[in-house]
């Protein structure tokens, strides 16, 4: 798995007693997995590879095509390639305007994981899902039926709902609103001075790069917290690979709201450096 990358998501692999190795990812690779790292962290006991793209915290993608030659790759060792797609349908259409694939359109046993929380805005009501080759279909119900038996009720109807067209109007329109919040945040993060060294292509997160304060990002955290009651997360939550470098920016809040933390941001800047 890359770092940084969501962190519930290699805790899962240990509790199956998987080892995870956190492979450093940097801007060069647009903080994701790439060949040569994957290649290069490969060893005779590796099991798999395990991708979210878009990414928490970074909110930028493997474009379809190297994430192809990945899989391929992986494919030919016989071994797991797992995909994170919980932010697909918040990713940018590419530059012919097509929305964008799902690993399954070139890699059809690649084991993908998704849920309603994000693009159909039903986060806390636990509910998710995954597509899995036929093979794995019996062991994934046996350990569905002992983990957690089934979803809710409520959470099913909402879930149907979501495939109505006004409901799919809804939450496209709300992706369209996140592309305005990225915009508003970025302009305002470059104003300050705060460089945001890969633009991000989906999601609702922006990674910042804080090193030019003279702080950490845990201290930049903490005094933005304090200093300007701005509430924003330390790489440190996300890996090890440049944790005190970088610090995740979440645009999932009302564009007055955004307006007002980069307005308070601008107004602690003094407090926001070392000295
Ligand atoms: C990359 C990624 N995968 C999975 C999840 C889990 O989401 P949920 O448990 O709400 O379905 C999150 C939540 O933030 C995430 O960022």
């Amino acid at each position: 798995m890359g770092d940084p990358s969501y962190p519930c998501n290699r805790q899962l692999l240990s509790s199956f007693g998987a080892t995870v190795k956190l492979v450093p990812t940097g801007p060069s690779s647009r903080f994701q997995l790439d060949l040569s790292g994957v290649q290069k962290n490969w060893s005779d006991r590796t099991r798999g590879m395990m991708i979210a793209s878009p990414s928490n915290p970074t909110g930028t993608s493997v474009p379809a095509h190297e994430l192809s030659v990945l899989c391929d790759w992986v494919r030919s060792l016989g071994a797991w390639r797992v995909v994170d797609e919980i932010y697909l349908n918040l990713g940018d259409p590419d530059q012919q305007g097509r929305a964008p694939q799902t690993v399954l359109s070139f890699d059809r046993d690649a084991v993908v994981i998704n849920s309603f929380s994000k693009y159909f805005g039903m986060t806390g009501w636990r509910l998710g899902w995954c597509v899995v080759p036929p093979g794995m279909v019996s062991a994934i119900e046996r350990l569905a039926q002992n983990y957690y038996i089934c979803a809710s009720t409520v959470a099913q109807r909402a879930a149907l709902a979501c495939f109505s067209v006004a409901s799919l109007e809804a939450c496209e329109a709300r992706r369209i609103e996140f592309g305005r919040r990225r915009r508003l945040v970025l302009d305002g993060l470059a104003e300050l001075g705060i460089p945001v060294p890969v633009p991000p292509d989906g999601a609702f997160y922006v990674y910042l790069d804080v090193s030019g304060t003279g702080l950490t990002s845990w201290q930049f955290c903490e005094r933005a917290l304090v200093e300007a009651h701005v509430a924003l997360t330390p790489g440190k939550d996300f890996g090890n690979f440049g944790a005190d470098t970088y610090v995740r920016l979440s645009y999932a809040a009302s564009m007055a709201t955004l307006q007002e933390a980069i307005s308070r941001l601008g107004r602690a800047r003094s407090a926001l450096r070392a000295g």
